[in-house]
C-alpha cells in the first residue's frame, strides 16, 4: 500500500462527512440497490441466542443497526462512526423508524474501541474495515470485546474471480463508479479513493488467515453477488 493511501485512511471520516448528504442516495444508485440484500445477510447468520448486544464499527448512516433490529434476537445495538455528519443522518433514520429504544448511535473510534473487554455478543463492519489503516490490529480489538461465544460478521468488497464478470465489473468499478459518483457527491475524488482501498484490500482467504491469527474459529468467508462483496464471520472461543 503506497504511505499516501495509508495518511487517506486514517482521515478517511473526514471525507465521508463531505459526502454524508449524498451517501445513501449513491449507495442505492451505484450498487442497483443490491446492498439492501447484502446487509440482510447479517441477520440471516446471527448466532442461535436470545438477547444479543451487538456493536456495529464504521456504523455510518446506521444501516446496519436499522437492518439488526429487524430480527427479534437483537437486543440492542451501538452504532460507532468517526464521521458526525455520517451519524448525524443515521440519528434522524433511527428515530424515524421509531427504534431509538433499541439503537444507539455514538462518535468513536472503531480501532481503538472504548467497549469493555468480553462486552458485546456480535461484532458488525459493513464497508468499514478497509478504511482502516490496521485491520489486523482491529481484528484483535474485536475479538477482546466479544463475549466468549460472541461473533464477528465483516462485510466488505471483494473483487469477482470469474474472467468475464471480473473484466466487466473493473470497468464498471474503475471508471463509471468513480466518474458518476464524483459527479454526483459534488466531490473530486470519494468515488476513486472508494475505488482505491477496495483494490488495496486483503480480501479472500488472506482476510479470512487474520481472522484465525486473530484467535477467531471457524473463520470462514461467503461471496455475494459472484465475489463483488464478501461476508467474513468468524467465532471466540
Ligand atoms: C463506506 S462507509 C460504510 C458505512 C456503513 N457501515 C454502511 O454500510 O453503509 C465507511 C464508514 O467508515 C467510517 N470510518 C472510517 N474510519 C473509521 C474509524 N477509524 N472509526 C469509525 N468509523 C470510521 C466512515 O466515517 C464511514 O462512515
Amino acid at each position: 500500500m503506497t504511505s499516501a493511501l495509508q495518511g487517506r485512511k486514517k482521515e478517511s471520516w473526514k471525507l465521508f462527512d463531505e459526502i454524508a448528504g449524498t451517501y445513501d442516495l449513491l449507495n442505492k444508485l451505484l450498487s442497483c440497490g443490491v446492498d439492501i440484500y447484502w446487509r440482510r445477510k447479517f441477520i440471516q447468520n446471527l448466532p442461535i441466542k436470545q438477547n444479543l448486544l451487538a456493536l456495529d464499527l464504521a456504523t455510518g448512516t446506521g444501516d446496519v443497526p436499522l437492518v439488526l433490529v429487524k430480527s427479534k434476537r437483537i437486543s440492542k445495538v451501538t452504532g460507532i462512526d468517526l464521521s458526525r455528519g455520517m451519524v448525524e443522518i443515521g440519528k434522524k433514520k433511527v428515530v424515524k423508524a421509531n427504534k431509538q429504544d433499541q439503537i444507539t448511535l455514538e462518535i468513536g473510534d472503531g480501532c481503538n474501541l472504548e467497549a469493555a473487554d468480553e462486552s458485546v455478543d456480535i461484532v458488525t463492519i459493513s464497508f468499514g474495515i478497509r478504511n482502516f489503516p490496521d485491520p489486523q490490529r482491529s481484528l484483535r480489538e474485536i475479538y477482546r470485546v466479544l463475549k466468549p461465544g460472541g461473533r464477528v460478521m465483516i462485510m466488505e468488497f471483494g473483487v469477482p474471480k470469474s474472467k468475464i464478470v471480473n473484466a466487466v465489473y473493473m470497468f464498471y468499478f474503475r471508471h463509471l463508479l468513480p466518474f458518476v459518483g464524483n459527479l454526483l457527491s459534488n466531490h473530486s475524488d470519494a468515488y476513486t479513493y472508494l475505488n482505491e482501498t477496495v483494490e488495496d484490500f486483503a480480501y479472500g482467504a488472506v482476510f479470512t488467515s487474520w481472522m484465525k491469527e486473530a484467535g477467531f474459529k471457524n473463520a470462514t468467508f461467503q461471496e455475494l453477488t459472484f465475489g463483488i462483496s464478501n461476508l467474513y464471520i468468524g467465532d471466540k472461543k
